[in-house]
């Protein structure tokens, strides 16, 4: 299927690797004209021949730098793919509400809500001029806010929130604005040693492998497995490309099934 993506142009935050890299390397595929962005500019991001941009998404004034850049190389944007997420190791994270600080949910806050509010607020003036499409990488722990840090479940839900109000404001004047929550995928989140999952199996006494194994069935995944990057990926590229010119203000859910509710 000719996704007809050929010669547009992309802005990829947290590119270097897992959901974001996957996506850089969906689009490349597909003839698109990448710029991604992530702090680290690793071996596997510079093989997509993306032009990868090594930039901090914390730092208040790095979004708007970071699409000034992208417009300056790239010409506008027909897409931007708010990626950047989750959040560096998992120590302090399974220690549930009364154990989070004000700069931990600071922090939180700004990496899986505000650089995405900072990265659009900068880019849509050039996707609007192209009529373009933006993509949020949420999380399934969006609607179901127990099933993960509750300072990152929180955030994730004000994305998904903010995108949907995005898609009301901006599809008017054409611009699609749609979201993705995944469910767990084979990511460093959960196999890096220090990382989330390697936090969390710690906490519960068991191996990160034995953890690995547990979560399609704790996570009511009736796949019976975690995700690939590239099922996320895949769906960034289609939500990004005119066949898809009928979906705006989706919340689409690739979790394997573990939402249960219609
Ligand atoms: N994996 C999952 O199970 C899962 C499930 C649902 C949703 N998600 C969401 O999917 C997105 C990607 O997750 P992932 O699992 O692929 O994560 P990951 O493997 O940890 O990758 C995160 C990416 O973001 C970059 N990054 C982190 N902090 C950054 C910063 N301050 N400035 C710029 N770049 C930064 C990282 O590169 P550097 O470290 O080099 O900066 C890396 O490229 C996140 O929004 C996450 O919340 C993941």
């Amino acid at each position: 299927m000719d996704l007809q993506l050929t010669n547009t142009t992309a802005v990829v935050t947290g590119a270097s690797r897992g959901i974001g890299l996957a996506t850089v390397q969906a689009l490349t595929a597909e003839g698109v004209r990448v710029v991604a962005a992530a702090r680290t500019i690793t071996p596997e991001l510079k093989e997509t021949g993306a032009l990868a941009i090594p930039v901090d998404l914390l730092t208040p004034d790095a979004p708007a730098q970071l699409i000034d850049r992208a417009t300056t190389e790239l010409g506008d944007l027909d897409l931007l793919v708010n990626n950047v997420g989750g959040g560096d190791g998992g120590e302090g994270q399974t220690g549930g509400f009364l154990s989070f600080t004000d700069q931990q949910w600071q922090q939180s806050l700004d990496l899986n809500f505000l650089a995405a509010v900072r990265t659009s607020r900068a880019a849509l003036p050039s996707l609007l001029r192209r009529r373009g499409a933006l993509v949020n990488i949420s999380s399934n722990g969006a609607r179901m806010p127990h099933a993960g840090p509750v300072t990152y479940t929180t955030a994730k839900a004000a994305l998904t929130a903010f995108g949907k109000a995005l898609a009301e404001e901006f599809g008017p004047q054409g611009v699609r604005i749609n979201t993705i929550s995944p469910g767990p995928v084979r990511t460093a989140m959960w196999e890096s040693p220090d990382g989330y999952g390697a936090e969390l199996a710690r906490s519960m006494g068991v191996t990160q492998e034995q953890l690995l194994a547990q979560i399609p069935a704790a996570m009511g995944m009736t796949t019976g497995r975690l995700l690939e990057p590239s099922e996320v990926a895949t769906a960034v590229a289609y939500l990004a490309s005119p066949l898809a010119a009928g979906m705006s203000g989706t919340d689409l859910l690739i979790d394997g099934g573990s939402v249960k509710t219609a």
